[in-house]
């Protein structure tokens, strides 16, 4: 069958059908249950099987189980006529992963949520299928702070993503653009720093605006059903609120964070165009104080436990402008007194607090490459996105990494050449070249390697206004991502990418039953372009690894 990501092994298909219908029952080992629930609420919904409770030993029923004998995230799917479809996984999550799999093997239909065709024949092909993913961390950023997503939008994402067995939703939460998660000991954060009066439309030299306020915020209730979603699919939600710079908007609403010594904060409103702002936060004990309120709420609402990766808290850390702290008599004294080198070394200071202070709560910090720089706090793990150089430097140094290079799977990236592409920015990063994508670079070690802990694509939002912008950039390119960081795939110049695209024709039917607005591999439909907005394109060819 024409599964993606492509499974480690298949023996078959070859035999008779597992056939099913109204008779086919469901029996669930202990923990299974998510699992369960989800078949008959997602397949059982989209196919009308009912899908009663049975025996483990139907004839043709379906049965899922753990089996300690398979790696967490492996699983086993059997499907042999008269002894019915048999699911194992090494854990509750791989017998989910299996579960994927046996939503592929039953057609486009099995994507939609209600049946199209009631009474048609129903059946798994006979076959053997073992497989287990590459990397543990399988990971999608959606920038919900340039422009916001609304609660359903990220609920439907965590189901997108589950269908293609990622595991890791980075919410990129605060910017300078907004602030996106309630935190009620602040509320100016919601009621001021959530929303703008006017966006720019197109990159930041386009002279187009939208003149509608844009904003929108999650409740702590939404965050909390948003983590629970995402548990139920073993997807791990790691939140991040993006410290010191990108703060443009926290300083908005609460104008003691910025550098006031600097300049008039209480003059500043939440960012309405785009680019890095020059308002970053102060290094004050202020400052410290009020993140800390805010990450008290933060771990609250993403608990420790809730899925594998869930210990994670990122930081952001990334490109924090220095011109106000050079400036600020406040920042020189901090440095003076912590007897710091300069701005580079306050900047991993002020990481380093957070980093302290996650640990000493059993939580694990994550940032950007730039916190490299000015030396790395002890505990804390690295999102590489300005290439592979961060995450090289940083495996070398013993921390963990999650490799998400913006010259590979910055999906916000243009797909194609020429003029079609709406809003075009950044380098042409085809279906192709993400399918040709290399997590680990060349040059560690075996022990280095080890602390590539996985990969993630990226998906910001500047030019992506909307959901079916969103949609436009991710897919296809995250199902060949989602392969890179699942399938045991050879070296990216031996990758069968024609087979790949064999498997993408069966691919786009299921894309299409979700109902996502992918972008077709002849181009973009007229709705989906946008002519006359300027977009920044640029050229170059992936970097070698
Ligand atoms: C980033 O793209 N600034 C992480």
């Amino acid at each position: 069958m024409e599964l993606i990501p492509a499974p480690y092994a298949v023996e078959g298909p070859a035999g008779p059908e597992v056939p099913l219908g109204d008779g086919t029952t469901l029996w669930a080992g202990p923990g299974a249950q998510r699992t369960e629930r989800w078949l008959r609420a997602t397949l059982g919904a989209a196919l009308g099987l009912p899908l009663h409770p049975g025996p483990r030993d139907a004839r043709d029923g379906v049965r899922l189980l753990l089996d300690d004998t398979l790696a967490p995230e492996a699983y086993r799917l059997s499907a042999v006529a008269g002894q019915g479809v048999e699911i194992r996984g090494g854990g509750p999550a791989g017998v989910f992963w299996g579960a994927q799999t046996l939503r592929q093997l039953l057609g486009p239909d099995a994507f939609r949520r209600a049946p199209v065709r009631r009474g048609a024949a129903l059946g798994v092909p006979h076959q053997v299928i073992e497989d287990a993913p590459r990397f543990r961390w399988r990971g999608l950023l959606l920038d919900v702070a340039r422009h916001f997503m609304p609660k359903e939008g990220v609920l439907r994402y965590l189901d997108l993503m589950a269908a293609h067995k990622l595991n890791v939703l980075h919410l990129h939460l605060t910017d300078d653009q907004g602030w996106r998660i309630e935190i009620e000991r602040y509320p100016k954060l919601t009621e001021i720093a959530s929303w703008r009066t006017r966006t720019k439309f197109g990159h930041r030299a386009s002279p187009l605006w939208d003149d509608r306020p844009h904003g929108g915020f999650y409740t702590q209730d939404d965050i909390r059903e948003i983590v629970a979603y995402a548990a139920e699919r073993h997807v791990s939600v790691v939140p991040e609120i993006d410290v010191p710079g990108h703060s443009q908007a926290a300083i908005a609403a609460y104008p003691e964070l910025g550098n006031t010594d600097v300049v008039d904060t209480t003059a500043l409103s939440v960012w309405d165009t785009w680019g890095i702002s020059a308002n970053v936060l102060a290094p004050t004990d202020t400052t410290l104080r009020f993140y800390e309120g805010v990450f008290e709420e933060v771990l609250e609402l993403f608990p420790a436990d809730a899925a594998e990766f869930s210990a994670f808290v990122h930081v952001g850390g990334d490109e924090c402008r220095k011109e106000q702290w050079t400036e600020s008599v406040t920042a020189k004294t901090r440095i003076t007194d912590l007897g710091l080198a300069g701005e580079d070394e306050l900047q991993s200071w002020f990481i380093g607090h957070f980093d302290a202070w996650l640990s000493a709560r059993g939580r694990r910090l994550i940032g950007w490459d730039e916190i490299l720089e000015g030396g790395l706090a002890p505990g804390a793990a690295v999102s590489s996105w300005r290439g592979y150089a961060g995450g090289i430097a940083a495996a070398r140094a013993g921390h963990d990494v999650v490799m998400c290079p913006e010259q590979y799977v910055y999906l916000d990236h243009r797909q194609a050449p020429g003029q079609d592409e709406p809003v075009p920015i950044g380098f042409v990063r085809t279906l192709e070249d993400v399918y040709r994508f290399e997590p680990v670079p060349d040059g560690l070690t075996e022990a280095e390697a080890r602390h590539v802990l996985g990969t993630q694509a990226n998906v910001w939002t500047e030019a992506l206004e909307d959901a079916a912008r969103v949609d436009y950039q991710t897919f296809p390119r995250l199902a060949a991502f989602a392969e890179v960081a699942w399938s045991p795939l050879p070296a990216p110049a031996e990758r069968d990418y024609a087979d790949f695209e064999r498997r993408m024709t069966a691919h786009y039917r299921r894309l299409d039953a979700l109902g996502v607005a992918y972008r077709p591999p002849t181009g973009p439909r007229p709705w989906q372009r946008r002519p006359g907005v300027l977009g920044r394109p640029l050229d170059g060819p992936p970097p070698n690894r």
